[in-house]
């Protein structure tokens, strides 16, 4: 890999050379089987590449070299895309290849699996225009290239190159094609995409990659190199209304603020008047700042730091945007969701989402259907697996602004992180808002929970037991409350046994289930604290994700976690339900411990050895905690 000085030389090298040429970025899709590398390879070599880098090595430095206007290289660009990236703690091993034939500048993504289309969804500054579908001609179209031109379409990517490899292994058989282009052609009008080549090839030899084919004298159409040096290129960007993500707020000292970022859509001049979103405000534009001096205008994919006429409260997150066009502003939409976690998509779990520069807490609060990649039905799911695609409802802690996702892919495309991994475990593109939790505010009640705490003489606070089913946590909790009760405070109980005959009767024990079960009970919770009680809630609660996000609800200090631990061995030998029994001979699935996870708190409160001690001698020490803590 080049060093930094290295690639900013050739960096610069290219840009003088290609200066003008027009850009066409495209991606591929197909797994190394396919023959993809080979592909690309070919596609290098013939062309007779000028330079070709791995962009991840370059540094912010290649940002001297500026825009070179509209629909012309801009290398820049991809920096900037990598950088946005790297800010938001994303790291993807994706291969930029950068490539030149005389008449057009190619840079092709090329990346395992679904990391392109993170990528994609991660930064609005790659958005592909055109998509390589490969498939082997031995084999056909295979489910891998359903469910990538079901992405592909998904993105809005409007043309698609099915490139039939492996021709020669089919000994260039003309019916073989047909028969694939065919059956590729109805698949994908039926996923919307219009824009559709089917070209036989094959990159091991070469034939219709650069060079027309002679040994397949049937074909007439052009070759790969071909149609990726005449596809026409949208220049939709330029179109949409002005957007630009703040990425961040630019104050070196009190005499200068602006506010930094990549426009992600449409054309901004000095003088125009914009709204910031989702806060609503309105200002103009004083100053279009960049590297190389102000500017009157800038466009699309250029990075700018505004200055604005007034002195309006801009964080990093908001839009700016046109004032005659504004994005959307919601905390709930719908979205098609590609997930990419191995752990699945629950519904009711907390994930942090990102959309452009902006972050908050999101979960499904609706799992519609999930979508069958090979015959596009749709079917019933209660959680999404790996690789599968759902359209869903979200819901947000906070609003924020966005576009439909086919209006404005860099706007309307989002990722999910798991909170305890910070993996990227999916993708998401934005059908539209949902309205129904607007006009809704909050009441403001005179009677608060400071007054109701108060005249309960005590201080509010969640008393969070977990541990395996028979580890004893619904006992030491009840001696507590006993002990509570004699002390005159005031408490309420939740157990699991219990809630689920009310509350939460419609609930079972799979993990979608569960992580609900905990969501309505740490909701609950909540009130009670709201309500000034001591509440004891006993629950299994086996996922770390839920229980933080109970902790997350309450104010700090009021979640008091206790880890009732005892050896699964125990709790089994105890079994004072039958349940470890019927567990063991198969007739209760998913019983944590046997054949669904726990997974032990990492920093509780409070870790009760449930196994050495009698339920009296834990429920003294919770006693204890709480007097040192203050509570009581
Ligand atoms: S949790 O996992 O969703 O937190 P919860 O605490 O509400 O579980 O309920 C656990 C109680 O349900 C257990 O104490 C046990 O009596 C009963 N139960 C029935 N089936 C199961 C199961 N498959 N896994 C665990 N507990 C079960």
């Amino acid at each position: 890999m080049p060093d930094r000085h290295d690639a900013a030389a050739t960096v610069d090298a290219c840009l003088r050379e290609q200066e003008g040429k027009e850009l066409l970025r495209f991606l591929t899709c197909g797994s190394v089987d396919d023959g993809k590398s080979t592909l690309i390879g070919r596609l290098l070599y013939d062309s007779k590449r000028l330079c070709e880098d791995h962009l991840a090595s370059l540094e912010r430095d290649s940002r001297r070299y500026g825009t070179t206007g509209t629909g012309q290289l801009d290398l820049a660009l991809l920096v900037d895309g990598l950088a946005a990236e790297r800010e938001q703690g994303i790291t993807i091993d994706v291969a930029h290849r950068f490539f030149t034939t005389s008449r057009r500048a190619f840079i092709v993504a090329d990346t395992p699996g679904h990391e392109q289309y993170t990528r994609n969804m991660a930064t609005g500054a790659s958005t592909a225009d055109a998509a390589v579908l490969l498939v082997d001609a031995r084999k056909g179209l295979l489910t891998q290239t359903r469910r990538h031109s079901h992405i592909v379409a998904m993105l809005g990517i409007r043309h698609v190159v099915l490139a039939v490899n492996k021709m020669d292994a089919v000994g260039w058989d003309e019916a073989v094609f047909a028969r694939i282009a065919a059956q590729y052609r109805e698949f994908a009008a039926r996923l919307g995409i219009s824009g559709v080549d089917c070209i036989p090839l094959s990159a091991l030899t070469g034939d219709n990659v650069v060079t027309a084919s002679a040994a397949m004298g049937w074909y007439r159409g052009p070759t790969l190199l071909g149609r990726l040096e005449t596809m026409e290129i949208a220049s939709d960007a330029l179109r949409r209304p002005f957007r630009m993500p703040v990425q961040w707020v630019n104050r070196p000292d009190q005499d200068f603020r602006g506010f930094s970022g990549t426009i992600a859509g449409g054309t901004i001049r000095v003088g125009d008047p914009v709204a910031i979103l989702p806060g609503a405000r309105t200002t103009t534009v004083s100053r279009i700042v960049t590297m190389d001096g102000d500017l009157d205008s800038a466009v699309a994919h250029q990075a700018v730091t505004l200055v604005l006429a007034d002195e309006v409260d801009v964080s990093r997150g908001d839009v700016v945007a046109a004032m005659e066009a504004r994005p959307e502003v919601a905390d709930q939409f719908a979205a098609h969701i590609l997930w990419m976690g191995e752990q699945p998509l629950l519904p009711g779990r907390l994930y942090v989402l990102r959309l452009g520069t902006a972050t908050a807490g999101a979960q499904v609060t609706e799992l519609k259907h999930a979508v069958n990649v090979n015959s596009l039905e749709h079917s019933a799911a209660r959680q999404l697996g790996l690789n599968e695609i759902g359209l869903c409802n979200l819901a947000l802690d906070r609003p924020v602004a966005f576009d439909p996702y086919r209006e404005n892919p860099q706007t309307g495309g989002f990722i999910l992180i798991d909170r305890m991994t910070n993996a990227t475990v999916g993708c998401g593109m934005i059908g539209f808002p949902l309205r129904r939790a607007s006009n809704i505010h909050w009441q403001r009640m005179r009677v608060d929970k400071a007054a109701r705490a108060a005249v309960n003489g005590q201080k509010p606070c969640v008393l969070w037991f977990t541990g395996l089913s028979g580890a004893g946590k619904s006992t030491v909790a009840d001696l507590v409350e006993q002990e509570l009760h004699r002390r005159g405070r005031r408490t309420m109980s939740l157990d699991g046994d219990n809630v689920r005959h009310g509350l939460n009767k419609d609930l079972g024990f799979t993990d979608a289930d569960r992580v609900e079960n905990i969501r309505r009970v740490a909701e609950v919770a909540k009130l009670m604290t709201e309500a000034g009680l001591i509440v004891l809630a006993s629950f299994i609660s086996p996922f770390r994700n839920e229980r933080r996000m109970a902790r997350d609800l309450m104010e700090d200090g009021e979640f008091l976690e206790i880890f009732v631990d005892a050896p699964l061995e125990v709790c089994e030998a105890r079994d004072p339900k039958g349940l470890y029994r019927k567990a063991r001979s198969g007739r209760l699935p998913n019983f944590t411990g046997i054949d669904s996870p726990y997974e032990p708190p990492e920093a509780p409160e409070l870790h009760l050895h449930a196994g050495d001690h009698t339920p009296q001698e834990l429920a003294t020490r919770v006693v204890a905690m709480l007097e040192t803590r203050g509570v009581i």
